[in-house]
């Protein structure tokens, strides 16, 4: 049997192209079994797994419960705001006392950057991050992948723009790593001011011209603008910044060519992309957020296959 090379999700930068195929190949099975009337499968019976969530969120945090249930694990939910934390408790104290209730894997969100690599040096359990501060989310750079493949058969050799929030965003760092292990090119477009200054040595070029980008591209992949993250301002105004980068109906339909539009969500609708681009059959935003859950199952089951037991 098949398995992957390490014993934690902790990024998209620590895994292999083969891991990445491994995880698809599971979660095309997994597929199958969340669209039949039985959804449940008994795989993770004894395992018993912990989402711990530092910052807010609806899809991963849910995709990953409904994941957990789906393969029948135990599941026990943990926000900060409602929990010890507020009083002063550490990462390592309070991820150890959920453990010490017998507790298999963890699934943990933070707004600190390695918070998960951290974790996994420090506790006796599996850790999957499931987004840590403007560093990775890997689950969902594995989901975003797992679209293009299905909508356009292949990664490999598609041409793939990521727009927006490069700086702040975890979205963008996995699926610049993701992209390029399966054999896709990465183009970013945005305001230069949300251009980390490192970004083109990691082998992606820069398009600052975002109707050129559009031209370029198979897919295009819509990055939130993050205003929790933005202490100074990097543009002008959030109508500035939809004129020279929000995504419409008429710029798509002036385009030569088709292309595939993406969102991580939650869309800030009318700024990034209108709503007529988000509900139109360029969009697959509902189908990443369906292969999301695939994508958990497949791999919360291959760490599982890890526990010694
Ligand atoms: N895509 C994503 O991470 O969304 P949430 O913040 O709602 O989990």
């Amino acid at each position: 049997m098949a398995e992957l090379s390490t014993d934690h999700l902790l990024g998209i930068k620590y895994i292999t192209p083969k891991d990445i195929e491994l995880i698809f190949s599971i979660a095309d099975n997994f597929k199958e079994v969340i669209n039949r009337p039985i959804k449940k499968v008994p795989t993770l019976r004894d395992v018993t797994i912990a989402n711990i969530f530092f910052e807010n969120s609806t899809r991963t945090k849910l995709s990953f419960e409904l994941a957990e249930k789906r393969l029948s694990a135990d599941v026990i939910n943990f926000s900060a705001g409602a929990s010890s934390v507020t009083k002063g408790e550490t990462l390592v104290d309070t991820v150890n006392n959920i453990l010490a209730m017998k507790t298999d894997m963890v699934v943990m969100r933070h707004p600190n950057a390695g918070a998960a690599a951290f974790l996994s040096k420090h506790v006796d359990a599996k850790i999957v991050n499931a987004g840590d501060g403007a560093h990775e989310h890997p689950t969902q750079a594995l989901l975003d992948a797992f679209s293009i493949r299905e909508k356009l058969g292949d990664v490999k050799g598609k041409k793939v723009l990521i727009v927006g929030d490069i700086l702040h965003s975890r979205v963008a760092l996995s699926n610049i790593f993701c992209l390029q292990k399966l054999g896709a090119e990465v183009r970013l477009c945005g305001p230069a001011t949300l251009m980390p200054k490192y970004i083109e040595s990691l082998g992606v070029k820069i398009e600052p011209d975002f109707r050129k980008a559009l031209e370029w591209c198979d897919v295009t992949n819509m990055l939130r603008i993050q205003m929790e993250r933005q202490e100074t301002k990097y543009f002008p105004s959030l109508r500035e910044y939809t004129m020279q980068y929000g995504l419409t109906k008429k710029i798509l339909d002036s385009l030569d060519k088709e292309i595939v539009v993406m969102h991580p969500g939650p869309i800030n609708r009318g700024v990034e992309i209108t709503s007529d681009v988000a509900d139109s059959e360029h969009s697959i935003i509902l189908n990443q957020v369906e292969n999301g859950v695939a994508i958990r199952m497949a791999v919360l089951y291959l760490l599982a296959e890890k526990i010694k037991r």
